[in-house]
């Protein structure tokens, strides 16, 4: 049950430049590094099948609203400050928000160069936030995005341009939702899984991974949003492969 009041949007429009980048405070910085060092240990290059450089993550919730497009955008912003070269797709083609809220481009994007329409250097912006931080905007919303998320041509995309990245970051819809995540989940290394608290419940995130398990889905740990800790609400975080069992402590509803 959501609570009482409880909208999905939790910041007032002239406070958004303070949920990314620079804008973050101290204590919320300090959760997305930790994230970043987290994700760092939980898939290292070791890991990735011979040959590949480039770590391909997800990330998704089970609910929309619980922080995803925010966690991909402060993840891809610590990664690229570590001096990693982050591609941050905005593979949410149904509700993009990442190229508005940077103010770049969100004409021409995936949908577009999956559709064939144009090619990769046209949908390759660099962002202004952060020296290797480059974004490719969702594009215009498609009819299909299932379908071209797990098209070949998704396939071959990301096989072409990971050569130049350290780090691409699927900003996803949640899965409770749409199937884009389940299928899109395939062409990753793997998942990192949003929990907003007081707002997912129990049941909402036992279905999402019941679903990624299904297709399997390496989650590779969960991110709590909206956590009231030490420097206000706007604090991230990121509990690891375990962190199921603190959400079944009763984080979770
Ligand atoms: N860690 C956090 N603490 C507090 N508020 C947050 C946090 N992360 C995101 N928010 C706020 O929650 C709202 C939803 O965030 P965001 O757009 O990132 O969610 P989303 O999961 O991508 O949503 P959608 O499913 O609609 O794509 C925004 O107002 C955002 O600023
Ligand atoms: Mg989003």
């Amino acid at each position: 049950m959501k609570k009482k009041g409880m909208g999905k949007r939790a910041v007032r429009p002239e406070d958004e430049a303070k949920t990314f980048g620079e804008g973050l405070n101290f204590a919320a910085a300090e959760a997305y590094r930790l994230l970043r060092t987290n994700l760092l240990f939980a898939l290292p290059y070791g890991a990735l099948p011979e040959g590949e450089n480039c770590r391909v993550v997800g990330v998704t919730s089970s609910l929309s609203g619980e922080g995803k497009s925010t966690t991909s955008l402060n993840l891809g912003y610590m990664l690229a400050g570590s001096g990693r070269k982050v591609l941050l797709v905005e593979a949410d083609m149904r509700l993009p928000t990442i190229s508005k809220r940077l103010g770049l481009d969100c004409k021409t994007g995936l949908s577009n160069l999956l559709a064939g329409l144009c090619g990769e250097q046209g949908v390759l912006q660099l962002s202004t936030i952060q020296e290797n931080l480059w974004v490719m905007g969702a594009g215009e919303t498609p009819p299909n995005p299932s379908e071209l998320l797990g098209s070949d041509r998704m396939k071959a995309v990301l096989k072409s341009i990971s050569p130049n990245f350290d780090f691409i970051i699927l900003d996803l819809p949640p899965v409770n939702e749409v199937a884009d995540a389940l299928v899109a989940s395939r062409l990753t290394h793997g998942i990192i899984m949003v929990v907003r608290k007081d707002y997912a419940t129990r049941s909402s995130v036992e279905e999402a991974m019941r679903q990624l398990k299904h297709v399997n889905a390496k989650v590779l740990g969960f991110v709590m949003t909206h956590s009231e800790g030490q420097g206000g609400k706007y604090k991230s975080g990121y509990t690891g492969e375990y962190g199921y069992a603190g959400a079944k402590k009763g984080s979770l509803k």
